[in-house]
């Protein structure tokens, strides 16, 4: 069976890339995770690259907030390219994406947002939720356009929310569905 050849891009811990990997390790997904690259020097999603043997890139972005200074985005795109990637996987990375890498894989960006897009796009979806009182969120796996958390939806997952709940007890229920999700989405591609 073909496996589709992915690159994940993550700020954090890394726990959907550590979701996404497992599925492959278990059989349930046909990839290969081919580069792993972070715009945070420390972020535990490197660490797990580095102790599976994957390729792993730092690529800090200092001078904005949001967004990649044009040299780092070119420099993504040149390793994306050059490992061979068909399918960028982001993966709790919080830049926003430009045209450079957005024309390079055009249609082939995916993200996961933890709430029930369109509602709570942008950070902290958990809290926003919490913050509207809503007793259903959820995550969304959708393809990334210039927007925030506007691109088309290609699967949503639902989460009740209990009385009671933190914003820590929100997101780490809402962390369980995406670790489910978004390997069954990549699954989806691979079976094209
Ligand atoms: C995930 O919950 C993901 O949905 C969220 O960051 C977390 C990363 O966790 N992404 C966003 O909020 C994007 N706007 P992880 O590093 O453990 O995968």
């Amino acid at each position: 069976m073909r496996k589709i050849r992915i690159g994940v891009l993550g700020s954090g811990k890394g726990s959907n890339f550590g979701a996404i990997a497992a599925a492959i390790d278990e059989g349930r997904l046909a990839a290969e995770v081919c580069v792993v690259i972070s715009d945070v020097a420390d972020a535990g999603i490197l660490k797990l690259a580095q102790d599976r043997g994957i390729l792993s890139h730092a690529l800090p972005a200092s001078r904005f907030r949001t967004k990649l200074e044009p040299e780092v985005e070119a420099e993504l795109v040149r390793i994306l390219r050059e490992a061979q990637v068909e399918f960028v996987v982001l993966a709790g990375y919080m830049r926003m994406i430009k045209e450079p890498l957005l024309e390079a894989f055009s249609e082939r960006i995916l993200n996961i947002h933890p709430s029930l897009l369109p509602q709570f796009p942008g950070l902290h979806a958990w809290k926003q939720a919490l913050e509207a009182g809503v007793p259903v969120t959820g995550c969304t796996v959708h393809w990334v356009d210039a927007g925030m958390d506007t691109g088309r939806i290609i699967a949503q997952r639902e989460v009740a929310v209990f009385p009671g709940d933190t914003p820590e007890s929100l997101h780490a229920r809402i962390q369980v569905a995406e670790h489910t999700l978004y390997p069954e989405v990549l699954a989806g591609l691979a079976a094209e």
